[in-house]
C-alpha cells in the first residue's frame, strides 16, 4: 500500500490491419487484429480516498466522458478492489488526451492506467497476467492498452501475442469533430455485409505480410499493407472520411485509413520531418478539430514518477 499517490499514463492505438469476422451468439465479432502503440497518453493519478471519486480534464471533459460509475475507470477500480479483497477507496483523476470515441482506444487506455495505478497504490500483488485477465473483462481493447507495443489481437480483440518490432513508425492522426459509436460502425457492417455489399467476413484476411512490414523499416510496405474492415462502415456513417482521407494522401501519407470504428484518420509518414510536414498541413486543411503526429510502438500502461 502506498500512502501518497500514484501516476501512470497509457497510450492511444491504431490498428494497423484490422479483420472483422462474422457476428458471434455473444454479440461480439471475432477479429484478427494488429494493434500499435502510439505517442498519444492519457494519464491517471490515484490518491488515497474514501470509496471512489473521479475527476477529469482535457478532452471529454464537457461532459462527453462521463465522470460515474459509467466510466470505465470507475469499473476498473471496482473489479481490481474485488478481485484483491480490499476496499474500492481512491480518488481517481483522468487528465485526457486521447479524444473519446475517436478509434483510438481512449477509454480503454485510462481503464489499463487506472488497473496499474490502483495496483500499486492498494499493493494488491495482483501480476501482470492478472491485470490482463481484468482488463479482458473491461472491454476487448483494455488488454492491448495494458500491454502496449505491437501485438497480434484476436479472439474479441482480448487475445494478444506480442510481435517483435523495432522500427519507428511515424503516424499522423486527424481526428474530426465528432465521435463515432463503436457498436454503431459494427452495426452498420453486419447491415452492409447482409445486403452483400461487402464480403461477409467468413475468410479473414491474412496478416503476415502486415506483421513482416512491420518488422522491416519500409513505409511503403507497411503503407500497402494497411486495411481495415471497419473503414467500409464508417465511412457510409460518416461520408465526410473519404475527403479526409484524400487529404492525407494529397498530404504526402504513404497511406491512411480510418483507426479502429473511426472517425480518426491514421496516415502513415514516410519519417519523422514528413511528419511534422503532413501534421501542419492537415491542420490547415480545416478537415478536423486535431491533428497530432505520433510514432510507435511504444509501452503499455505504466507507472510514471508523480
Ligand atoms: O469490448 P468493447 O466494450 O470495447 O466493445 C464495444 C462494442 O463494440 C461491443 O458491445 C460490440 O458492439 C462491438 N464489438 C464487436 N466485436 C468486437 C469488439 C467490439 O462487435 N470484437
Amino acid at each position: 500500500m502506498t500512502s501518497g499517490e500514484v501516476v501512470a499514463r497509457a497510450p492511444a492505438k491504431v490498428n494497423v490491419h484490422l479483420g472483422v469476422g462474422p457476428l458471434r451468439a455473444d454479440g461480439f465479432h471475432e477479429l484478427r487484429t494488429v494493434y500499435l502503440a502510439v505517442s498519444l497518453f492519457d494519464t491517471v493519478t490515484v490518491r488515497p480516498g474514501d470509496g471512489l471519486s473521479l475527476t477529469l480534464s482535457g478532452e471529454g471533459a464537457d461532459g462527453e466522458v462521463p465522470v460515474d460509475r459509467r466510466n470505465l475507470v470507475w469499473r476498473a477500480a471496482e473489479l481490481l478492489a474485488t478481485f484483491a479483497g480490499v476496499r474500492a477507496d481512491a480518488a481517481i483523476d483522468i487528465a485526457k488526451k486521447i479524444p473519446a470515441a475517436a478509434g483510438l482506444a481512449g477509454g480503454s487506455a485510462d481503464a489499463a492506467a487506472a488497473l496499474v495505478a490502483l495496483d500499486a497504490l492498494w499493493g494488491t500483488r495482483a501480476d501482470r497476467s492478472d491485470l490482463a485477465g481484468l482488463a479482458a473483462q473491461l472491454g476487448s481493447d483494455v488488454p492491448f492498452s495494458l500491454h502496449g507495443g505491437v501485438a497480434l489481437g484476436s479472439g474479441r480483440g482480448e487475445e494478444l501475442s506480442p510481435v517483435l518490432a523495432r522500427s519507428r513508425w511515424d503516424w499522423v492522426l486527424g481526428i474530426a469533430g465528432e465521435g463515432l459509436s463503436t457498436p454503431a460502425v459494427y452495426a452498420e457492417l453486419d447491415r452492409l455485409r447482409a445486403d452483400g455489399r461487402v464480403p461477409d467476413g467468413t475468410d479473414l484476411a491474412p496478416v503476415e505480410q502486415v506483421i513482416a512490414a512491420l518488422r522491416g523499416t519500409e513505409p511503403a510496405a507497411v503503407a500497402g499493407a494497411l486495411a481495415n474492415d471497419l473503414q467500409a462502415p464508417a465511412l457510409v456513417l460518416r461520408p465526410g472520411l473519404r475527403r479526409a482521407l484524400r487529404a492525407a494522401k494529397d498530404a504526402g501519407a504513404a497511406g491512411a485509413l480510418v483507426s479502429g470504428s473511426g472517425p480518426t484518420v491514421a496516415a502513415l509518414a514516410t519519417d519523422e520531418s514528413a511528419a511534422v510536414r503532413m501534421a501542419a498541413a492537415l491542420a490547415g486543411s480545416g478537415l478536423f478539430r486535431t491533428v497530432r503526429a505520433v510514432h510507435g510502438p511504444v509501452p503499455g500502461a505504466r507507472v510514471v514518477p508523480a
